[in-house]
């Protein structure tokens, strides 16, 4: 009986494990880390023994896809694995599996929600679909016609305590509603960056519903003690 072949791609990514060339992302196109990225590559590079330069293909990529304006293109990844001289393929296969590595371009802001179990309980979906309808019927996978949002769904990512949450750009924005959802997206559709973290008044993870524990003054040693162990 023939088996089909099933291939998982992860949805958060929508992107092919391939690449294809197109006008926008070949090698053809040139690379190379700016004078002040290379000194910061070099920093990086010189944490490695000189035989496991290869240890520094991730941050090399991320470095990369920081000049590169936010994605990963087959020209930095080719740099990265020139840098740390190992073949191409080497680099490749780490930003294919890592889904922080985008290998399409994004818009200028980088909205990931997060839909896993303790977000989800608490109104991920409502978070999804208010930034969906809010930044103008996009969906998952999406960059705003304005080039502003790109829109995708994530796995936890580790601030469930305050969950819902999204993360935009390098900030976590938490404790969501879908009004607060809004009025983030509004200041960064603006050029501002909104105040990271809880947007419910909470300063961490604090427990919402205030103090409940240790309101009272503690007692020292010896205090509540019995005069016949005193
Ligand atoms: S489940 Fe959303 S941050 Fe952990």
């Amino acid at each position: 009986m023939a088996r089909t072949i099933s291939s998982s791609s992860s949805r958060a990514s929508d992107a092919l494990f391939v690449h294809r060339d197109t006008p926008y992302n070949n090698s053809s196109i040139p690379f190379s880390f700016t004078p002040e990225n290379m000194k910061k590559a070099e920093e990086i590079i010189s944490h490695y023994p000189p035989q496991y330069k290869k240890a520094a293909i991730i941050p090399l990529l991320d470095l990369g896809q920081r000049q590169n304006k936010g994605w990963t293109s087959i020209s930095v990844m080719n740099y990265v694995a020139k840098l740390v001289e190992v073949p191409p393929m080497r680099v490749y296969e780490v930003a294919t599996f890592y889904t922080m590595f985008n290998r399409e371009p994004i818009g200028q802001n980088f909205v990931q929600v997060c839909t896993t179990t303790p977000c989800m309980l608490r109104g991920a979906y409502d978070i999804l679909e208010t930034v969906q309808s809010h930044l103008g019927g996009i969906h998952v996978g999406d960059t705003t016609k304005d080039g502003k949002f790109t829109l995708v769904e994530v796995e936890c990512l580790g601030a469930c305590s305050n969950a819902p949450m999204m993360a935009v750009n390098d900030d976590f924005y938490e404790d969501l509603t879908p009004e607060t959802t809004k009025k983030v997206l509004d200041v960064f559709a603006k050029g501002s960056i909104p105040k990271p973290g809880p947007q419910s008044g909470r300063q961490t993870s604090e427990n919402s519903a205030g103090l409940t524990a240790l309101t009272s003054k503690p007692y020292g040693p010896g205090e509540h003690c019995t005069p016949e162990f005193q």
